[in-house]
């Protein structure tokens, strides 16, 4: 049985899934949240789906284990590769998911052409595809492999040269040919500066976290189990053995 005062657990490979965070801060200011970024093993999105499977499963167990009422997957990948099996495993427990925006992005630019930048594990998934099928069809998309995103996010260089370094090769060919650009790593949110330098003024940026942040609310409000009053609050816990990653972590939640 959950109890109201219970915290919401929330996690990602990292510390991306802190764009979520703060948007379920925004909604729910009263709530307590467990903020677990698994950073001694991101990126989670280069390895094969069985190994993101195990290390989510690893990372629900331990919040679960923990007076959580929720629990918030604020990583598209494992959301995708790992959501169907927690869910299976805990079938009493809410817990909410993450996928690329596309469904918005499509619905607002029918006929136009929209970018999808996610980690290689959320292309591949079943889950993605389904989207990619419903979502597809009036819309050309085109899909974006973001690889080492996350590692320049994690060391805290969200908003640098090298980001853009990074960026330039991947982006640049699409400059002024999007309409919409989806951000399907809850990594990709912080480098949104450095995006938009290299993407350039008219494209518009897509991100789930906010969508993502009102399910969670109205489900919590389903089962009655928000709180009402009361002070919230925010507590980081990382797998890394690195202070730097709980100051980031704090300062992002700021951003
Ligand atoms: N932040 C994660 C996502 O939303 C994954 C990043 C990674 O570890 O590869 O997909």
């Amino acid at each position: 049985m959950y109890h109201k005062d219970d915290y919401i657990g929330v996690f990602d490979s990292g510390v991306g899934g802190i764009s979520v965070l703060r948007h379920l801060v925004a909604q729910m200011p009263q709530e307590r949240f467990l903020y677990f970024g698994d950073s001694a093993n991101a990126p989670y999105g280069t390895r094969p789906t069985e190994e993101i499977r195990v290390l989510a499963e690893n990372v629900a167990r331990n919040l679960l284990s923990r007076n959580v009422k929720a629990l918030v997957v604020a990583c598209n990948t494992a959301t995708a590769a790992a959501i169907s099996h927690l869910r299976a495993a805990y079938p009493g427990t809410i817990i909410i998911g993450i996928e690329p925006a596309l469904k918005p992005a499509a619905l607002r630019f029918p006929g136009g052409t929209v970018g999808v930048m996610a980690t290689n594990a959320t292309l591949r998934e079943e889950k993605f595809n389904r989207l990619l099928a419903d979502y597809g069809k009036d819309t050309r998309v085109v899909l974006l492999p973001a690889p080492g995103i996350v590692e320049l996010v994690e060391a805290g260089k969200a908003d640098s040269p090298e980001m853009d370094a990074l960026l330039e090769p991947l982006l640049g060919p699409w400059r002024g040919k999007l309409d919409g650009l989806v951000l399907g790593c809850t990594h990709f949110p912080f480098a949104a500066a450095a995006i938009r330098r290299v993407i350039g003024p008219d494209t518009v940026l897509f991100d789930g976290g906010e969508g993502t942040a009102r399910n969670t609310c109205r489900r919590l409000a389903l089962e009655g189990l928000l709180r009402e009053s009361g002070q919230g609050e925010v507590i980081f816990e990382n797998s890394a053995d690195d202070p730097m990653l709980l100051d980031l972590s704090r300062q992002l939640l700021e951003a």
